[in-house]
């Protein structure tokens, strides 16, 4: 049975092709899609061959690429591959993308992701012109059944002059009520509180709206999400892990922390992982989350019960996780909410709630500043994503990350950050394999003792000490100490074997 309920839309069903020749030249395009869940699975293929041969006649040819968060091969890859993509912005972790970016032959702007939908609203990134959005479905009143991630979808359709939906038969019709789309947000000054009081709040509409004089093409899909593969937590993650389960037994014992702890944000990746794992086996019941993304780790504390409930934009699973999801959706409707990210990631909400934020960091420096976005401070990896809406505005702003990266050679905890996304202000904890500094209330120089003496590996500690203790010496008093010329320097590989 068709999923085009809005008989309207029917006379407009069309092939990707025909529907991808409906986006000129350098136009700024509006996706669905957030961490490689309800993206456009068609339209970009057709609009990368389209722009590829356009290029091989000669002819100029890019758009502006506009997404919820990363999305997948299909869109990402495809687009990048064919040099189509202008300018993309927000968060991305496309392999090609990243190497088009650092190659200098796309622009990319990384915002907070909480930031997206109201810079499109205050006309800061310029013009949307066509929106491309997944769908499961269009109701008999032409609303839509959202798919597995919401992410900028809301906006995207409000802005755009021209839309065109793909309506994937592979989308469960099952996910119906598990969306909450808020159409209260209105623009300064005339902005009204955000009413969610806890994470199981609704405060919107199970579907979204489209004026259907603006749908220019249907296109009909039958193809899955893009698969999210997590490999078993390792030794090193479950020890990031169990230091955040003792910190958080300590925090409870303290009284800071209630026994069913605050609402948690997990950022995406296999220590974040390995952290819901270790919750899992932990002391913890009645948790919440309020996050941005669901990975399999949620699912298997939600079906444990030790999680009540999950507020999201997207889900983010295995192919394995994907069909336990499909076969139990009657269980998770009732116990998970995909909102937009403006909604998910909402600094006043996050502040609000008092969340627990857990993100992962390239590097951090002696003194607490986070680098999660730049190799050497200058090639891009992903992006901010929604770690800064959540580290600035959280109840607790954690950071993890292995102490070393590539076999050893390299330290994550180093002099100087080579490029800062979250300043020393917006960092309470760091924590590593080697231990977890807790850096509440500490002044720069006892936080720098702590950083080096819990969290660095023993095989950097001599130089990371060495630094801060000539640091000392050569600025007596001074509120940071730096060596200046040499803050930046890489420390010298050590050999872990011969440790
Ligand atoms: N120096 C050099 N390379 C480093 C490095 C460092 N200090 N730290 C990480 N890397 C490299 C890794 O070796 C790996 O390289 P590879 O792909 O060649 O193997 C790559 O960076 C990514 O590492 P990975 O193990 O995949 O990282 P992760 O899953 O632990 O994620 C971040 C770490 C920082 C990349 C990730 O958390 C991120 O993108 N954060 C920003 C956005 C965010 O926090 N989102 C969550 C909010 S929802």
């Amino acid at each position: 049975m068709s999923r085009i309920a809005y008989a309207p839309f029917r006379s407009r069903v069309m092939s990707a092709e025909d529907a991808a020749a409906l986006i000129a030249p350098g136009a700024n395009v509006g996706t669905s899609g957030f961490t490689g869940a309800g993206y456009p699975k068609a339209v970009p293929k057709a609009l990368a061959a389209r722009i590829k041969a356009a290029h091989a006649r000669g002819e100029e040819f890019r758009i502006g690429l506009w997404t919820g968060a990363s999305t997948a091969p299909d869109l990402d890859g495809a687009l990048a591959e064919a040099d189509a993509i202008g300018l993309r912005l927000p968060y991305q972790s496309d392999p090609v993308c990243r190497q088009r970016i650092n190659a200098g032959r796309m622009d990319y702007v990384d915002i907070h992701l909480s930031h997206v939908a109201q810079y499109a609203w205050f006309g800061f990134l310029g013009k949307l012109d066509v929106a491309v959005i997944e769908v499961a479905a269009v109701l008999p009143d032409g609303r839509l059944l959202p798919a597995t991630s919401i992410g900028n979808n809301k906006t995207w359709l409000d802005l755009a002059d021209k839309v065109i939906l793909e309506v994937n038969a592979r989308q469960s019709v099952a996910l119906e009520g598990m969306h909450d789309v808020y159409y209260g947000t209105r623009l300064p000054p005339h902005r009204m509180p955000v009413p969610i009081l806890t994470p199981t709040d609704r405060i919107g509409e199970p579907y979204l709206r489209v004026d259907p004089d603006k749908v220019a093409a249907v296109v009909e899909t039958d193809a899955p999400d893009r698969e999210n593969v997590f490999s078993p937590p390792d030794d090193t993650s479950k020890r990031i892990a169990a230091h955040i389960l003792d910190f958080f037994a300590h925090e409870v014992k303290a009284g800071r922390l209630p026994e069913n702890l605050l609402p948690l944000q997990s950022g995406v990746g296999n220590i974040a992982n390995a952290v819901l794992a270790g919750l899992l086996d932990g002391p913890f019941d009645g948790l919440t989350a309020y996050t941005e993304v669901l990975q399999d780790g949620m699912l298997d504390l939600l079906e444990a019960g030790r999680l009540s409930f999950a507020s999201a934009t997207a889900l983010s699973l295995s192919r394995a996780a994907t069909e336990r999801f499909e076969r139990d959706l009657d269980f998770y409707r009732s116990r998970i909410l995909l909102r937009p990210e403006e909604i998910s990631n909402h600094p006043e909400v996050v502040r609000r709630l008092g969340i627990i934020a857990m993100n992962g960091l390239i590097e951090a420096d002696i003194y607490g500043n986070v680098n999660s976005t730049h190799i050497n401070g200058t090639a891009i990896m992903n992006g901010i994503g929604g770690s800064g809406d959540f580290a600035r505005n959280g109840f607790l702003s954690i950071f993890m990350t292995p102490s070393t990266r590539k076999d050893g050679r390299i330290s994550c905890i180093v002099p100087m950050a080579s490029h800062v996304d979250h300043t020393e202000h917006d960092v309470q904890v760091i924590v590593t394999e080697q231990g977890l500094a807790d850096l509440r209330g500490l002044p720069p120089k006892k936080r720098a003792r702590r950083i080096i003496e819990t969290c660095a590996h023993p095989a950097f500690r001599p130089q990371l000490e060495d630094y801060f203790e000539r640091a000392l010496r050569l600025s007596p008093g001074l509120h940071t100490p730096h060596l200046m010329n040499e803050a930046l320097a890489p420390l010298r590989p050590v050999d872990l074997a011969a440790e």
